[in-house]
């Protein structure tokens, strides 16, 4: 059984007190919930006091990058190992933000990546095609460049906490949803592509969540579709009260 994952990715959003008042009333709302995962993904600045804040509660911190060092000369970058000691517990890497506005390579995704497994936390691998490639017939093409080149060279072992994210840089903060039948085709491709490189038991186990534009309105259709596990959300997480309701889809 794959329990399922809803995350919250604030992106550059919400200052150490909006994430505090963010937090405090969040946790009130979603206390009850034990049958989902519930993460939050801070800006790096709040994640310190936000972890203090979520000690205890069933809200799981996260991160929206980490280098692959644990410390050295990269001026501007974050280690996996200051995040730990933040109480985080996942990293999103390889964020399409990530790969188009920063040139972030498929190469440094698994450097990346190869970081946050060593200081044993969970990575949370975004994938996804941009609109041009989906409308040139390329989307598989490019889930499988993705994922193969951001997994190469671990085995199923290292990658037994990997969580994947399918999402279609055109939905994302666009309104544009996939379809839950886009979706669920998306992830059935990537799961077929984990079957191939670890094994049908490790895809079977690794959770794929859908992210782009994911609202209270889509949240129940997207997570009807027996491929998807959970979701990304970007926006609609930014507020508590917004952000509950699909945390709670379905109840
Ligand atoms: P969105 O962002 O929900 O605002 O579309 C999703 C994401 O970028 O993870």
């Amino acid at each position: 059984m794959r329990v399922p994952l809803i995350a919250g990715n604030w992106k550059m959003h919400k200052t150490v007190r909006e994430t505090l008042n963010y937090i405090r009333r969040f946790r009130e709302l979603v206390s009850e919930v034990t049958d989902r995962e519930i993460m939050i993904a801070p800006p790096f600045t709040a994640l310190y006091p936000a972890g203090r804040e979520l000690a205890g509660t069933n809200i799981k911190l996260g991160a929206q990058n980490a280098h692959w060092a644990e410390k050295g000369a990269f001026t501007g970058e974050i280690s996996p190992l200051m995040l730990k000691e933040c109480g985080v517990e996942y990293v999103i890497l390889g964020h399409s933000e990530r790969r188009h506005l920063f040139g972030e390579t498929d190469e440094m995704i698994r450097k990346r990546l190869s970081g946050v497994i060593s200081a044993g936390l969970k990575p949370v691998l975004c994938v996804g095609e941009t609109l041009t490639e989906r409308e040139s017939g390329k989307t598989f093409e490019v889930l499988e460049r993705q994922v193969r080149e951001a997994l190469s060279g671990f085995s199923a072992e290292e990658l037994k906490a990997l969580v994947i994210a399918y999402e279609p840089v055109w939905a994302i903060g666009t309104g544009r949803t996939a379809t839950p039948e886009q979706a669920q085709e998306a992830h059935r491709y990537v799961r077929g592509l984990l079957a191939e490189l670890f094994g049908k038991d490790f895809a079977e186990t690794t959770r794929i969540l859908y992210g782009g534009s994911v609202k209270p309105e889509n949240i129940a259709e997207l997570m009807a579709q027996s491929e998807v596990d959970g979701a990304l959300v970007g926006g609609a997480s930014l507020d508590p009260e917004t952000f509950v309701r699909i945390v709670k889809y379905g109840g």
